[in-house]
C-alpha cells in the first residue's frame, strides 16, 4: 500500500513515523521528492493539505484523498479534483481540543475583559472592572459541527447563554439552535461574542459582512478562527473603528500570511494568532488517518466523506 503526502508541513517525518506505526505494511511518499511519474500509478492514497492545482489528477489509480485538515476549501478549489474517489475530512481528538482551548480562552479573556486589564497594567493604572454574570452573556457560533458542537458544549458547562447558527436544526443540551438563512437575524442580535467555525463555501465567504454586523448588538466581539474569507475586511475594520463592534480575534486571513501593511497590523482593537488556533497533531491524526484506510481497504465507507455539492 503506498501512500503519497502532498503538503509543505515541516512535520513530514512525524507523520511518515506516525502513520507507519499504525500500518506497518504502508510506503509514506513526500511529493515531490520522492514521486517519480513511474511511481504515479502505484499510489493509492493522497494525504494533503492545499495540494497544488492540477497535481492530484496525476496520480490514476488513488483510492481516496485525505485531507490534513478538517477544512477542504484548499483541496475542493482545484477544478481538475478527481471526483470519483472520497475526498475526506480530518476529525481528531487534538484538533477539537486545540480548538476549544482556542475559543474558550478568547470568549473568557473577553467576558472577563483581560485584555483591558493588560492594557491598565502597560500603562501603570489600577481600576476594577465590574464582573458580568456569564449567565447574561450570549455567544454564538457560526457553525455546529465537530469543532463547533464541543466549543459549544464546553461554553454551556462555563454558563455562557450559548446558540448556533447551522444549516440544519440541532439538538444540544443548553444550545439555543437556529439555522438557514431565517435564523440568522435572531441569531446574530442575541450574539454578544461571536465565533465563526464554518466551512468556507460558496454560501460562507463573506458572511462577517457589514450587514450582518450590523446586526450584532452593540459593542459585540468577534472570533475568526474558521477562514479568512469568511470575514470582509473593509467592513470589520469600518465596524471597529466606528465602535460598533468592540474588538477581534483572528486566526485566519484572506491572505496568509497577513501583507506587511495589512491594518489588522496595528490595529489597537484585534488580536491575531498566524493560522494557529488549532494545529494537526500527527501521532493522535495518523489514528484517524490509518483507520479510514483500513475501512476502505476493508471495502467499507471511510468516515467523514465530503459533499462535493455542499463543500464540507
Ligand atoms: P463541520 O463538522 O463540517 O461543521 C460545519 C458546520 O457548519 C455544520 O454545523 C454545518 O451545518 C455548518 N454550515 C455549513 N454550511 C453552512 C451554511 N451555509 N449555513 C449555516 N451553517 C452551515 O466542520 P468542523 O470540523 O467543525 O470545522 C469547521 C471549520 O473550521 C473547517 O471547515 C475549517 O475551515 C475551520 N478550522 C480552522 C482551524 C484553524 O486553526 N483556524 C482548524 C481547524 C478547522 P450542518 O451541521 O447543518 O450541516
Ligand atoms: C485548519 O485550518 C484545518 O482546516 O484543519
Amino acid at each position: 500500500m503506498k501512500l503519497v503526502f502532498i503538503s509543505k508541513s515541516d512535520k513530514k517525518a512525524a507523520w511518515g513515523d506516525s502513520l507507519q506505526a499504525q500500518l506497518p505494511d504502508l510506503e509514506f511518499l513526500i511529493w515531490p521528492d520522492e514521486i517519480s511519474d513511474a511511481d504515479k500509478a502505484s499510489i493509492d492514497y493522497a494525504l494533503v493539505w492545499r495540494p497544488p492545482t492540477g497535481v492530484l489528477k496525476t496520480f490514476p489509480n488513488l483510492k481516496a484523498i485525505l485531507s490534513l485538515g478538517a477544512g477542504v476549501d484548499g483541496v475542493l478549489v482545484d477544478p481538475e479534483l478527481p471526483t470519483h474517489i472520497p475526498v475526506c475530512r480530518l476529525v481528531d481528538r487534538c484538533l477539537t481540543q486545540g480548538m476549544t482551548e482556542y475559543v474558550l480562552y478568547h470568549v473568557i479573556r473577553q467576558h472577563r475583559r483581560f485584555g483591558d486589564y493588560e492594557k491598565m497594567t502597560a500603562a501603570g493604572e489600577w481600576d476594577v472592572f465590574t464582573q458580568e454574570d456569564a449567565r447574561r452573556r450570549g455567544v454564538g457560533i457560526l457553525g455546529l459541527g465537530e469543532l463547533g458542537r464541543d466549543a459549544a458544549e464546553k461554553l454551556v458547562a462555563l454558563d455562557y447563554d450559548v446558540a448556533s447558527w447551522s444549516r440544519s436544526p440541532k439538538d444540544v443540551a443548553g444550545v439555543t439552535s437556529f439555522h438557514g438563512a431565517d435564523g440568522l437575524d435572531g441569531f446574530l442580535a442575541r450574539t454578544q461574542i461571536l465565533i465563526c467555525l464554518l466551512p468556507l463555501t460558496d454560501e460562507t465567504q463573506g458572511i462577517i459582512n457589514a450587514e450582518h454586523l450590523a446586526k450584532l448588538p452593540k459593542g459585540a466581539y468577534v472570533i475568526n478562527c474558521a477562514r479568512g474569507a469568511h470575514v470582509v475586511d473593509d467592513d470589520l475594520l469600518a465596524a471597529l473603528d466606528s465602535g460598533h463592534i468592540a474588538g477581534a480575534t483572528l486566526d485566519v486571513f484572506n491572505e496568509e500570511p497577513l501583507p506587511k501593511d495589512h491594518a489588522y497590523w496595528t490595529h489597537p482593537k484585534v488580536i491575531m494568532t498566524p493560522h494557529a488556533a488549532s494545529l494537526t497533531v500527527p501521532h493522535s491524526a495518523a489514528e484517524y488517518v490509518a483507520e479510514n484506510i483500513r475501512l476502505i481497504e476493508a471495502g467499507e465507507t471511510p468516515m467523514n466523506i465530503v459533499d462535493l455539492t455542499t463543500g464540507y
